[in-house]
This record gives structure tokens, C-alpha cells and sequence, in this order.
């Protein structure tokens, strides 16, 4: 399968290429950024260490690449300053987020190309790119709170020393400072998290706030995150080419899943060839709905802002 990275120049598109070259599972990468020069540099940067990474075409160009990529990533647009919120960009990216979405049209989309959407506020550009490209909503898939989940698991092996693959600890609702930690279902390999030795609730609600104030950490650290959201997309990206209909916590335009409609946030979500298999309205505690309704209704009214400025 194809996949077409726009905004593959900087950290978060590069680090995503970077992601699925060493994944070996992709057969394409087209690298597309507005600065040329430096997704063809990032492009051959990659091409050198091929022969001891995959049989993979890996190339930089332009929207010549969109009508026969089968996966089109988008994670082109402003970054936050550290003490901004993620929804605090969205004036700043929202034009050049709708600009992509018209070059995409008139490029044309293969029939079942799945669109994945990175850029933040990811879970408000995921709804907007439903609307605008007028697509099945369960082709078009956002990064959601994939990469806080992985952020959140990895600080919590951190703390316990235990095996970061071993510790599953979900994060649903907003990508963004409504987040929730999932802790009724988490566990270190089947046990339940809250039995380990050294779990207190306590712990608990500081590795969560850790992982709600990680973006923020690492761009003030390093200007930006690049690995571990890299990581995320390829996450994503391998269980639709692979088909392994992975259970994934990605944004998506709601279809009733806890009560929500009409906005874009992460549930449990099957992911498969073409997109989303199917969303899980999964039992979780009342407190942990409620946190996921009230991820809904403070998206929604952003959502409403955004559509009445570009017209969706
Ligand atoms: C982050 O949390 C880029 O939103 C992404 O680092």
C-alpha cells in the first residue's frame, strides 16, 4: 500500500516516514511538504537506509501522489507554544488545514483511500474533514488520543519498571486537555492495575497529569514532539494496511458511540483495511463517560465556531 505524508518535512511528518520505513509493511512512501527542498532532503535522508530496512519506494513530490496513495496523512500546520492549548491553534491552522482538504479534491481520492488526519486540534480537523471531503466517516480517521494512550503507558512502566509492551492504560475523549484516563480497564498484562504493589490513587492522578501536560513537556524540551507520535501513526497506519483490526483509540465522527454525535473524539475503535471496522461502546465507569461527554460538548463548542467560519 501507498502512503502519502503532507507536511512530511518537518518533525511529525518525518518522524512518521521514519516510523513506517523501519515497520517494512508499507510498499510506498510519498513524502509531500510546501517546502520542497526539505521533504525531497527528508526523502533521501530515508532512501539511504533502505537496503537495511525494507523493499520500500520511498520518494518526496507533490499531489501528482494523491489519486493512487491508499493512505493520505496529514501533519502539516502551525505547532503550539507550550503554554497554549491545542484548540488555541485552531485559528492559526484551520485555513491552511482547508486548503489541503481542496487540494485533495481536486487531486482526486482512490474509491477507498482512508484519509488520517494528525494535524492539531486533531479531533476538530478529523470532523472537519469529514464534512468538507465529503466522505464515508469511517474513512476518515484522526490520530486522536493514540499517542496520549502510549505516552501515559509508557510513564506508568516508568514508574512500576514494568514492561512498557505489558502495561495498557487507555486514554479516550480529546486529544487536548479534556482527555480521560481510562483506569477501569487497565492492567499489566491481564492483572489489574490497581492490584499491583505500589499503585495508589494518588500515583495514579500524577502520571495522568503527566501525560495530559506531555506535549506541552516535550515542546518545551525539544520544541516538538517527533518519535512517539511517529510511533502513534504508524501504529495506525500498519493495522489498516495489515488488516490486524487492532482496537485503537483514534478520533472519529461519532455515531452514537456513549451518547455522542455530531463531533469527532476517540473511542475504542476497530481498525481495519479501508478505515474503521466499527467503534465499541465498551462498559467503562460513569465517571470515565462522563469525561468522554465532556470532551464531546467542549469540542462541539469549538466545532461550532469553526464550521460557521469556513462554512462546513
Ligand atoms: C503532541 O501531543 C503533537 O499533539 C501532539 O505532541
Amino acid at each position: 500500500m501507498k502512503v502519502s505524508i503532507i507536511g512530511a518535512g518537518g518533525l511529525v511528518g518525518s518522524c512518521a516516514a521514519f516510523a513506517l520505513q523501519n515497520g517494512g509493511v508499507v510498499r510506498e512512501i510519498a513524502l509531500l511538504d510546501v517546502n520542497e527542498q526539505l521533504a525531497s532532503g527528508q526523502a533521501l535522508d530515508l532512501l539511504h537506509g533502505g537496503p537495511s530496512t525494507a523493499d520500500q519506494v520511498i520518494i518526496a513530490g507533490g499531489y501528482e501522489h494523491i489519486p493512487d496513495s491508499d493512505i493520505i496523512c496529514i501533519t502539516a500546520g502551525l505547532r503550539r507554544k507550550p503554554d497554549e492549548s491545542r484548540l488555541d491553534l485552531i485559528n492559526r491552522n484551520v485555513d491552511l488545514f482547508v486548503q489541503i482538504l481542496d487540494s485533495l479534491q481536486n487531486a482526486g481520492l482512490k474509491e477507498d483511500a482512508v484519509v488520517f488526519v494528525v494535524s492539531n486540534p486533531v479531533d476538530i480537523l478529523t470532523y472537519l474533514a469529514a464534512q468538507k471531503l465529503n466522505m464515508c466517516p469511517k474513512k476518515v480517521i484522526g490520530l486522536g488520543t493514540q499517542l496520549d494512550t502510549i505516552r501515559f503507558r509508557s510513564l506508568i512502566a516508568a514508574q512500576l519498571s514494568a514492561p512498557p509492551t505489558q502495561v495498557k492504560a487507555l486514554i479516550l475523549g480529546e486529544h487536548g486537555d479534556s482527555m480521560v484516563p481510562i483506569f477501569s480497564s487497565a492492567s499489566i498484562n491481564g492483572l489489574p492495575l490497581d492490584k499491583v504493589p505500589g499503585w495508589t490513587p494518588n500515583l495514579a492522578s500524577e502520571l495522568f497529569t503527566r501525560t495530559k501536560g506531555s506535549g506541552a513537556e516535550v515542546i518545551k524540551k525539544k520544541g516538538g514532539a517527533g518519535f512517539a507520535v511517529g510511533i502513534a501513526i504508524r501504529d495506525v497506519i500498519e493495522s489498516i494496511v495489515l488488516d490486524k483490526r487492532q482496537l485503537l483509540p483514534i478520533s472519529s465522527v461519532q455515531q452514537g458511540c456513549y451518547g455522542l454525535r455530531d463531533v469527532a473524539l476517540s473511542v475504542p475503535t476497530v481498525v481495519g483495511h479501508g478505515g474503521i471496522v466499527e467503534c465499541l461502546e465498551i462498559e467503562l465507569w460513569p465517571k470515565e463517560v462522563q469525561g468522554i461527554r465532556k470532551s464531546g460538548q467542549l469540542l462541539q463548542e469549538t466545532l461550532q465556531k469553526v464550521l460557521s467560519r469556513v462554512g462546513a
